[in-house]
C-alpha cells in the first residue's frame, strides 16, 4: 500500500481524493515535479524543489508551505513508503472552485499531493547499454513548455505515438523542423565532439538533468552549445541522447527508420551517463 500526503494528511493513495471542482481536474490548472530516488538517495533534490517553486510563481500560485516544509513531507513520504528506487511525485493544483469558471478566485486553497512510485532503474541501465529508438512527432503543445504544468495533452499524444511505433520516447519538432525536446526529456546531439541542446526559452522545460549534465561537461572541459538544431542534424549526429529525471542519460540509436551513426550508443554518451551516475 502506497501512502500519499494530501493537504496535511497521510492516507492510502487509493483513498486520496480531491473534488471534481478541483481546477486541476477542470482546467489542468496546476504544476508538478518528479524527483528520482536512486539507491536510496534523492537525485538533484534541490534543483527539483526550486523548479517547483519557479513553476508556482509562473502560474501565479501561492501555497502556505515553504520549501523546507515541502522538503520534509517529500522525505517523510520516501520513508513511510520505504522507497529505495523510484520517484516521488508532487502535484499542486490551484484548488477547488465552485461554480466552475475560467477566471480564478484569489482565495483558493491549493490541493497538494505527494506520493511515490517504485521504478526499476536497473532495467534502464540495461537499456542504456543498447540505446533506445525514438519517434519524431510535431510539437503541438501550448507555448509555455517552460512551466512544468500538469497540462500535458501534447506530451500524452506524442508519447502514445512513440508507443505505437515501439519507441521509448517521442522527439518533438517545431514548425521550422527544429527539435525542441522529448515528450518528457531534454534532447541532445553530439557533432564533432560538441554537445548541442535547445536553448532555454518558453519552448522547453529547464531540465534538472540537463542542468546537472552541463556542469559535468564544464568540469570535464567537453564543448557544448545551447542552440537549436534541425531534424536533419539529429539524423546526421555522431551521437544523440536524452536526459531526464527518470532516464538519467539515455543513448538514442534510432529515430523512426533512421539509424544514428553506427546504431550503437555513443561512447561519449555512455561516458556522461557513468559520470552522472557517479555524481549522484
Ligand atoms: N519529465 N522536458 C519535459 C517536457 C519533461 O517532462 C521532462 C521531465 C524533461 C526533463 O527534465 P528533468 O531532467 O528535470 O527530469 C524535459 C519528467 C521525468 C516527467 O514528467 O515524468
Amino acid at each position: 500500500m502506497t501512502t500519499c500526503y494530501i493537504n496535511g494528511k497521510y492516507k492510502p493513495l487509493s483513498k486520496s481524493t480531491v473534488s471534481v471542482t478541483d481546477r486541476g481536474y477542470q482546467f489542468s490548472d496546476g504544476v508538478y515535479e518528479v524527483i528520482a530516488v536512486f539507491k536510496n538517495e534523492f537525485v538533484d533534490f534541490k534543483l527539483h524543489l526550486n523548479r517547483l517553486f519557479v513553476s508556482l510563481k509562473k502560474m501565479d500560485m501561492k501555497i502556505n508551505l515553504n520549501k523546507n516544509q515541502i522538503e520534509s513531507i517529500i522525505k517523510k513520504i520516501k520513508k513511510i513508503n520505504q522507497l529505495e528506487m523510484g520517484i516521488v511525485y508532487i502535484q499542486i493544483t490551484r484548488g477547488d472552485q465552485n461554480p466552475r469558471e475560467h477566471k480564478y478566485s484569489n482565495n483558493l486553497k491549493p490541493n497538494i499531493v505527494i506520493y511515490s512510485i517504485i521504478k526499476n532503474f536497473e532495467y534502464l541501465n540495461k537499456l542504456a547499454q543498447k540505446g533506445v529508438k525514438t519517434s519524431l512527432y510535431p510539437d503541438v503543445r501550448w507555448q509555455r513548455s517552460d512551466i512544468k504544468s500538469i497540462s500535458l495533452l501534447g506530451n500524452v499524444l506524442a508519447a502514445n505515438h512513440a508507443k505505437k511505433n515501439k519507441s521509448h520516447e517521442a522527439v518533438l519538432f517545431d514548425n521550422k523542423n527544429m527539435i525542441t525536446e522529448g515528450n518528457s526529456s531534454s534532447i541532445w546531439i553530439i557533432k564533432k565532439n560538441k554537445c548541442i541542446t535547445h536553448p532555454l526559452n518558453f519552448r522547453i522545460l529547464k531540465g534538472c538533468t540537463r542542468h546537472k549534465l552541463i556542469s559535468i561537461l564544464k568540469k570535464n572541459k567537453f564543448k557544448f552549445e545551447e542552440k537549436k538544431f534541425s531534424i536533419t542534424s539529429l539524423l546526421n549526429a555522431d551521437e544523440a541522447f536524452m536526459t531526464s529525471a527518470t532516464n538519467f542519460i539515455m543513448p538514442i540509436v534510432k529515430v523512426d527508420k533512421y539509424t544514428i551513426s553506427n546504431g550503437k550508443p555513443g561512447l561519449n554518451t555512455l561516458k556522461f551517463r557513468n559520470l552522472f551516475i557517479n555524481a549522484i
